[in-house]
């Protein structure tokens, strides 16, 4: 997809599972409405049609790799396509919750025995937005799959899925660490890693600081 030329700011937050990315994404979203700034909070897997369907697969250890990666690929297509970029072209501040650099890392790891690799599921994403800023929030391992264990307990109808356990989060996160160190900004956007531990306030206030040095100068924060 072309270039960001778009007058809005599209961010995301990534992470592996239970860094808190949720709880900050939100945060945020609140805190841009304050300051009267059109803000869309979303997420991937999306809500649309593919974004559901992955969200079955998730729990079954059984589909391929491949299949995941093209599906997060078709997913992200149509997410940007009728959410994303529409409001990127009118100034809104998109916030994501996940995108690519969840499928470079997660798919090339689950699929490593298939031939999977970070290459192909670049290419194949070829078709969506890059980002103008990407925050990774780095948390130990162990706390996250804490929080997410946690959540599965108090809410009835959420499981666990297939990539919450202690081996594959801990690869994730090296890999998270690996693709901030190597492409602070890169053909994949500006990204920051940002020390998931401290309070949920200490952590909103180093990613706002982040934000305020790479925010457009068309937003006017109070
Ligand atoms: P997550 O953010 O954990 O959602 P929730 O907290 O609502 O369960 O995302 C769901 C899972 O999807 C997570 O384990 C990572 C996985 N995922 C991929 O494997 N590839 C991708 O491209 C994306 C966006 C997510």
């Amino acid at each position: 997809m072309g270039k960001n030329d778009w007058s809005g700011f599209f961010l995301v937050l990534d992470g592996i599972d239970g860094c808190g990315k949720s709880t900050q994404a939100k945060k945020l979203c609140n805190y841009f409405k304050s300051n009267d700034i059109q803000t869309l909070l979303t997420a991937e897997p999306s809500d649309y049609d593919i974004g559901k369907m992955l969200r079955k697969y998730l729990q079954n250890s059984e589909i391929p790799a491949s299949v995941d990666a093209l599906l997060f690929a078709a997913d992200r297509i149509e997410h940007c396509n009728k959410e994303i970029l529409p409001l990127l072209n009118k100034g809104s501040i998109i916030i994501s919750d996940r995108y690519r650099d969840s499928s470079y890392i997660y798919q090339s790891i689950e699929g490593k025995n298939e031939g999977v690799s970070i290459d192909w599921i670049k290419n194949i994403n070829k078709f969506s937005l890059i980002p103008d800023l990407t925050i990774i929030i780095d948390i130990d391992p162990k706390i996250g799959l804490k929080r997410k264990r946690k959540q599965a307990i108090n809410s009835q109808n959420q499981s666990l899925d297939k990539f919450e356990i202690d081996e594959f989060q801990n690869l994730i996160r090296e890999e998270f660490i690996k693709i901030v160190k190597n492409s602070v900004v890169s053909d994949e956007g500006i990204h920051i890693l940002i020390d998931g531990n401290g309070s949920e306030e200490e952590v909103f206030n180093k990613i706002m600081q982040v934000i305020k040095s790479y925010l457009k100068n068309n937003f006017k924060l109070k």
